[in-house]
């Protein structure tokens, strides 16, 4: 008996990424499986053992050091210098650094109370005047990142932010993705990028903006301007380009797909207020698919053991699904309560997200006019949603085609 069976597609497969459920909902009865095993991977996928990795001391983000992962690791430190400047200088890397984690969450709480999202309006002008949207992705990928930037007091043109946006991208795919080293140079050159975008900007942050406070805030708390530039780009910057508009995405899909909840939404829309009736979209499905974590030392599991030196991925999607946990799990169901005990949908321990707050707030935002302009006839059809599917971590859906008023 093995503890990790392999799954009978890759996990790269485009629909599985779309529907994991179905491959997965006969697994989670059979308690002689841990988890499975694809591309070389494996991943857990109950609720409870991603949990335990995820609060459990000895697992970290870093791998052990074994002579294989420090060869490589020291090559990749000469080749490739400002992907290395970045990792170091992160405040998540190693020890998390608690001062400054605490402020960057002060810093996008700022953020999420100040922002006007007056940027959304193009597209619910869109759905308003029934035009189709060709690509969703398109429309809705730069506007997490011009919303906390302006909130934040940079006014910056629309082909910077896509520079930046692609940059975000393309260091992201680098992320779980160690040992494709195409992606960790073209991670570098991404630094290189972003890391310019934050030295031309630096200096000119104004008084009276939450940026300069942010610095400011920074600097009382004893950081060198070295670690904050750092620190604006991977937890902020990165960040921003790959979260919210696609977990927005998979939101929209649900709203369209599911009209009966939709049209729930349109006669009570204050439902969508409540903070739980969002965490329940995140939970059927957002865009964060796979991290790993590291076993330092021997890591039990139910009566599994993971070995120490052990690499394991935690699939987020299935301990979001998990029956175990969610009665009913494919059912979107608005009375489920979401306390930080039951659910993993923004990680947990001293990993958890820094941006949960405002992603929260701007799926609201976004659904508010979803559901104010969307049309009865509205349909997304599934076979031309598609997938980027060589990312570990997240970023799937990269072509979701929205008809208005479909004519079947
Ligand atoms: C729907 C939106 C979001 C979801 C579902 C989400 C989910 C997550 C999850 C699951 C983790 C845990 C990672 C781990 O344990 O390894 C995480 C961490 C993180 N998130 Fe988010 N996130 C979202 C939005 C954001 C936003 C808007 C930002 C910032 C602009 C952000 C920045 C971060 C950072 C920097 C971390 C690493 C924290 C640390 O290592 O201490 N996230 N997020």
């Amino acid at each position: 008996m093995s503890e990790f069976i392999d799954l009978p597609v890759s996990y790269f497969d485009a629909d599985f990424t779309l529907d994991p459920y179905s491959l997965l909902k006969d697994l989670y009865q059979d308690d002689k499986v841990l988890g499975f095993r694809s591309e070389g991977m494996n991943f857990l996928f109950r609720h409870d053992d991603c949990r335990s990795v995820l609060r459990s001391p000895l697992c970290r983000r870093e791998p052990l050091a074994n002579p294989e992962f420090q060869q490589r690791e020291e090559r990749y430190a000469k080749l490739y210098p400002n992907r290395l400047w970045e990792m170091s200088n992160n405040f998540s890397m190693g020890e998390v650094d608690i001062k400054l984690k605490s402020q960057l969450v002060r810093f996008l709480g700022n953020i999420e109370k100040s922002a006007s999202f007056d940027d959304m309006e193009p597209i619910f002008k869109q759905l308003s005047e029934g035009k189709d949207l060709p690509n969703y992705i398109d429309q809705i990928a730069t506007l997490p990142l011009r919303v906390i930037l302006e909130t934040a007091g940079l006014i910056i043109p629309d082909k910077e932010i896509t520079d930046v946006y692609n940059a975000g991208c393309t260091y992201l795919k680098s992320f779980e993705n160690l040992g494709d080293e195409s992606l960790i140079k073209d991670a570098d050159d991404a630094v290189v990028l972003l890391r310019d975008f934050v030295e031309r900007n630096y200096e000119k942050f104004n008084p009276g903006t939450l940026l300069y406070d942010h610095v400011e805030a920074c600097k009382s708390i004893g950081l060198s301007d070295e670690k904050i530039k750092a620190n604006l780009i991977g937890p902020i910057l990165i960040s921003a380009s790959n979260t919210m508009g696609i977990s927005s995405a998979f939101f929209l899909r649900n709203l369209i797909r599911y009209p009966e909840v939709r049209r729930k939404l349109q006669d009570n829309p204050e439902l969508l207020n409540n903070d739980n009736v969002i965490l329940e979209f995140l939970r059927r499905d957002n865009h964060v698919k796979s991290l790993s974590r590291h076993a330092h030392g021997t890591v039990q599991l139910g009566k599994f053991e993971l070995t120490e030196g052990s690499s394991i991925c935690l699939f987020f999607p299935g301990a979001n699904l998990d029956p175990k946990q969610w009665q009913n799990p494919l059912a979107l169901n608005f009375n489920r309560d979401f306390s930080p005990n039951n659910h993993i949908i923004f990680g947990g321990a001293k990993h958890v997200c820094i941006g949960k707050t405002l992603a929260v707030t701007f799926l609201r935002r976004l659904g508010q006019g979803f559901i104010r302009y969307l049309p009865d006839a509205v349909s997304v059809d599934g076979s031309k949603i598609t997938v980027d599917g060589d990312w570990v971590a997240e970023r799937i859906i990269t072509k979701m085609p929205i008809t208005l008023n479909a004519v079947s």
